[in-house]
């Protein structure tokens, strides 16, 4: 039985493109948590932080998660960067899906994210106390959750001098067998 196939790690890490260029290549369909979230509240992620905080914002993406995982056909999802904060969501992963953690380094994930506005949680922390910027917060927010993507996942990837598509290459190497037949 086909488990979902999860990437988590850091925002900047290529999670999205990745699992997009997967789920074609094993003909699965492809998810999102926060396109799901998104389309739940009828409103962007970062308007969802401004309104409601990010608790508001744990709360749905929690929600959201559970329900991706209990869809009965496996797909190829991508979680945002902060789902695995929650030890229930950890379980939910643990138990209902094979989990690759794309690795980066912090310098890595701040040359690719940049001053994006969309990503709510850098944008708080940039230009407020983190003397470093960006490149700072995402060091500081890597090292708290470095453990946790270790706790979740079965797979880790080195991303940092791969193309997206040569990551998505190496995921199907290594789990394409195994995630090949249907449920
Ligand atoms: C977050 C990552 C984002 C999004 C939100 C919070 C985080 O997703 O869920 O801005 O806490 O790391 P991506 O990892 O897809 O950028």
């Amino acid at each position: 039985m086909a488990e979902h196939l999860v990437l988590v790690g850091m925002m900047g890490a290529g999670k999205s493109t990745v699992a997009r260029l997967v789920a074609a290549r094993l003909g699965r369909p492809y998810v999102d948590t926060d396109t799901e979230v998104e389309k739940a509240a009828g409103s962007s992620v970062a308007e969802i932080f401004s309104v409601h905080g990010e608790a508001g914002f744990r709360a749905e993406e929690s929600r959201v998660l559970a329900a991706v995982l209990s869809a009965d056909v496996p797909a190829v999802v991508s979680v945002g960067g902060g789902a695995v904060i929650d030890p229930a969501n950890r379980d939910a992963l643990r138990a209902g899906a094979t989990v690759v953690w794309l690795r980066a380094r912090p310098e890595t994930l701040a040359r690719r994210v940049g001053r994006n506005a969309d990503r709510p949680l850098l944008r708080a922390l940039d230009g407020g106390p983190e003397p470093g910027g960006p490149a700072a917060a995402l060091a500081r927010i890597e090292a708290q959750r470095r453990g946790l993507y270790e706790e979740v996942a079965s797979v880790v990837i080195d991303v940092d001098t791969l193309a997206p598509a040569a990551v998505a290459d190496r995921v199907v190497r290594d789990l394409g067998p195994l995630q090949g037949q249907g449920r």
